[in-house]
């Protein structure tokens, strides 16, 4: 049987990495066969993508060729991992995935979203997402809680404007895709949030 494909997004510092562990407990303590991902990244080529994107030193880097490259990096996840995994049954957990780039990329650097949605389709093939956790905590809060930007992260550096259009863009997008999207107050403490997010996997039947 094929697996679910459960993808998680939000604004820098909401907490996803930690509902991430605690979804994966959850799921390999229930008998379910789990593999974890990222973006950009997952792959070694993906992995050697992400340092060019995310390198401070990167200071010329055009929007588009940005774009590209998280595209590039999706495809070569995509047919390298996910759609095996998936074939085999896994469920498979990307911590970001298509969101990111139309919220990113696209609400926040003001590319074409058409053009997003399009290059996003040629990255994902057939793969499809079972559903996707945002974690709903606008950039003004999730900053406070990290403590700060990670300036070695170049797209971190940006300034709270940037982050406030990443953070519309996942609000629009959760908008448009309720029944794909599983909205998910981050303010909340973190036993909390992961059991709002299994409680609406169940409901969703797939969990
Ligand atoms: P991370 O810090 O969650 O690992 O993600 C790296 C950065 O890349 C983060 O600032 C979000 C950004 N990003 C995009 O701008 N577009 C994308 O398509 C993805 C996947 C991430």
């Amino acid at each position: 049987m094929r697996g679910k494909f459960i993808t998680m997004e939000g604004c820098e510092g909401v907490g996803k990495s930690t509902q991430v562990s605690l979804l994966i407990d959850y799921l390999t303590k229930l008998g379910k066969k789990v593999y974890f991902t990222r973006e950009p990244g997952g792959t070694v080529i993906s992995e050697q993508i992400r340092k060019v994107i995310l390198d401070p030193e990167n200071t010329e880097m055009d929007a588009v060729t940005e774009l590209l490259l998280y595209i590039a990096s999706r495809r070569q996840l995509t047919k390298e991992t996910i759609e095996k995994k998936l074939e085999e049954g896994f469920y498979v957990i990307c911590d970001r995935f298509t969101d990111s780039t139309l919220a990113y990329q696209g609400y926040a650097r003001g590319l074409d979203k058409e053009l997003i949605k399009k290059l996003n389709e040629i990255a994902v093939g057939e793969v499809t997402i079972d559903a996707t956790v945002f974690l709903d905590l606008d950039p003004a809060n999730s900053f406070i809680r990290k403590g700060g930007a990670d300036m070695q992260d170049r797209l971190e550096r940006e300034n709270i404007e940037f982050h406030k259009k990443v953070y519309e863009g996942y609000r629009h997008i959760a908008a448009e895709n309720p029944d794909r999207v599983i909205c998910v107050d981050a303010s909340a403490g973190k036993e909390e949030i992961a059991a709002m997010i299994i409680e609406a996997l169940e409901k969703k039947g797939i969990i």
